[in-house]
């Protein structure tokens, strides 16, 4: 069975990770959205509403799985008996982070094996920072929300 892990803050997720996701699961078995629990970075959504929300966008999609998790990336990938994860590429300026962290992972984790996707050129410069500074100043998110979760997003974002 192949399984890759899809990590994230996810907060909110957007039309961005569904990209993601969808061109993730064409190429496993079963992949899992894990949204990551840091409890240094003050966020809009608490895991809980995350994760719901992930759930709700993914609800047709077989082989997705939500969880959440804290800690080290590849502790948590060898728990689920993943032997991949799956990151984005928006731009050149993701590159150099995400490099560094496949990098390193590679080096606690010498078998798993980062794998890098590239969204759908429309969303290439949305961003989780991007819908909450547009949804705190009430703008129009439709073009970077699943539209079951606009409503929701807007409401949450309005309260910050
Ligand atoms: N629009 C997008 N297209 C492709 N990959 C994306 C996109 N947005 C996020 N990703 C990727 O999804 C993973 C999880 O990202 P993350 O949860 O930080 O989302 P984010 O939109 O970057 O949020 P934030 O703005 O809060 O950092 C990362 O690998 C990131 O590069
Ligand atoms: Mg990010």
């Amino acid at each position: 069975m192949r399984i890759a892990i899809y990590p994230g803050s996810f907060d909110p997720v957007h039309l961005g990770h569904l990209d993601l996701i969808q061109r993730g699961e064409k190429l496993v078995d079963k992949l899992v959205v894990a949204v990551l629990h840091n409890p240094d970075k003050r966020a809009a959504f608490s895991v809980a509403e995350r994760m719901e929300m992930l759930r709700e966008m993914t609800k047709d999609m077989p082989k997705i799985e939500v969880d959440s998790f804290d800690g080290l990336l590849v502790d948590y990938a060898r728990k689920k008996k993943a032997q991949f994860i799956v990151r984005g590429v928006r731009a050149f300026s993701d590159f150099e982070f995400e490099f560094q962290m496949a990098l390193m992972n590679r080096k606690l984790a010498p078998e798993l094996e980062t794998v890098f996707l590239m969204p759908k050129e429309k969303y290439s410069a949305v961003s989780s920072k991007l819908v909450r500074e547009i949804g705190h100043f009430g703008g129009d998110l439709h073009e970077l929300l699943p539209e079951s979760l606009l409503d929701r997003v807007v409401t949450g974002l309005r309260k910050q």
